[in-house]
């Protein structure tokens, strides 16, 4: 699924050698050469937190929140058992990038986990995959085979007094599996509903222990940085917007796939990756960052830069990178029909707001989309959505809400149409 790479993750991968997932192809372009460094020269814990901050890498699951400073908050010196946990449920519509990782570059992710055991003094790690891909998790077993078999991973690493354990984990295969603290209780083998917070993961995780987890890109990335030295993976990207980052890139462009690029390049320049518009169409708008991000219009996005900052001050987010590239044919009521349909079934339930709330403007849109639509039922969806973001104990409840506020605020006399004419302007999504 990788058609470019340019970066840190898919590094010298050569897609065309079916062992390029291998262990002894990932140690031929530089592979666990970070691991043996923080071994050999004794760095210490200190210092990989703090090469971590220096390297501005935000998280990659959708928040975008510094990793380095994530890191620095596992309590050290807690007497008993600390975990490190790896989300790989990737649920977010649009997004297909870290089960590419763990089928094309497992070593990438498992050494970047070696590390951050050793950086947080974590001895257990899991690697959460979700419940509906096989194929990769058996690949990922084979890989930690791999791994434990050349002493990388288990006990006394490379003849240390290192120890550290990952698992793989086969998920649940729900949306919400994905918010880490539903995926904390469905690893502890409950039912994936998402905590309280506070407390944080950080001090009570899994089985109530202290707990960092991060993305999948997110660790994948971090034996670069180790090996490279954090300011050089800063360089890579632009100031408070580190390194490369994985796009997926979905929809009606040339070449679909992901596009490992700089932050902070043009989405102008994305495109033309991508081959462009597919049967040279005209561009009509973009989720820039998952199906939870706000749409941006055509004109706004041509504009931005593919980087945390730039799309948030266009009114939008990163968020996990899934770039979906809408043409002038799209009609935004039928999008939007849909996107509300994803939330409305994912939602867990537990929140009154969210339950209710995503039902709610699901079939508004629906009834809009199929020309019973009534004069008020615009402002009844925003004020719908103004009463369930941030009102539910996780952020289902706002992905469910920014994509409606999105449509409304760029799109809104698409609805109007629809609304007055009982017809579309654009054909539906078929
Ligand atoms: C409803 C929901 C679904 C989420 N799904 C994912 C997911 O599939 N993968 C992921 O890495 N993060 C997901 N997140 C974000 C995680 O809660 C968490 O912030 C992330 O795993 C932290 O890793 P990072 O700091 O490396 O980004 C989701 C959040 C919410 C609210």
């Amino acid at each position: 699924m990788t058609v470019y790479a340019k970066g840190v993750v898919f590094e010298g991968v050569d897609f065309d050698n079916p062992n390029h997932w291998r262990l002894e192809e990932y140690v031929k372009r530089g592979g666990y050469a970070a691991l043996k460094k923080i071994l050999n020269e004794k760095i210490t814990q200190d210092e990989i937190i703090a090469e971590m901050k220096t390297s501005a890498l935000r998280g990659r699951g959708g928040a975008g929140f510094p990793t380095g400073l994530k890191w620095s908050f596992m309590p050290r010196n807690f007497p008993g058992q600390k975990y490190l946990v790896c989300n790989t449920d990737e649920g977010e519509p649009g997004t297909f990038k870290d089960l590419d990782i763990i089928v094309s570059n497992p070593h990438a992710l498992i050494e970047g986990m070696i590390i951050g055991g050793y950086a947080m003094g974590i001895t257990v790690g899991y690697n959460y995959i979700h419940g509906e891909v096989f194929e990769a998790y058996e690949r990922f077993e084979e890989a930690l085979e791999e791994a434990r078999a050349a002493g990388f991973l288990g006990d006394n690493i490379l003849g240390t007094d290192f120890c550290f354990q990952l698992h793989a984990h086969h998920g649940y295969g729900a949306y919400i599996c994905g918010e880490e603290t539903a995926l904390l209780e469905s690893l502890e083998g409950k039912k994936g509903q998402p905590r309280f917070k506070p407390p944080f993961p950080a001090s009570y995780g899994l089985y109530g222990k202290p707990t960092t987890i991060n993305n999948t890109e997110t660790f994948a990335s971090v034996p670069y940085i180790i090996r490279e030295g954090g300011q050089k993976f800063l360089e890579l990207g632009k100031p408070n917007n580190g390194g490369t980052k994985l796009f997926s890139v979905s929809g009606h462009v040339n070449r679909p796939g992901n596009y490992e690029i700089p932050l902070g390049t043009p989405f102008s320049e994305l495109l033309e990756m991508c081959g462009g518009m597919r049967g040279g169409k005209k561009l009509k708008a973009v989720i820039p960052g998952g199906s939870s991000a706000p749409v941006l219009p055509a004109d706004i996005m041509m504009q931005c830069t593919m980087d945390y900052d730039s799309i948030a001050k266009a009114g939008s987010m990163l968020g996990s990178g899934a770039v979906i590239v809408m043409d002038e044919t799209v009609c935004m009521v039928s999008a939007l029909e849909r996107l509300s349909y994803f939330y409305h079934e994912e939602s867990c339930g537990q929140c009154t707001p969210c339950r209710e709330g995503t039902g709610w403007l699901y079939r508004i849109v629906h009834r809009i989309a199929h020309g019973e639509g009534r004069p008020e039922d615009l402002d009844l969806l925003a004020s719908i959505g103004d009463n369930i973001a941030g009102r539910t104990i996780c952020a289902l409840g706002d992905a469910a809400v920014f994509p409606v506020r999105g449509m409304l605020k760029h799109f809104r006399s698409e609805f109007e149409y629809m609304i007055e004419h009982k017809t579309r302007q654009f054909a539906a999504l078929s």
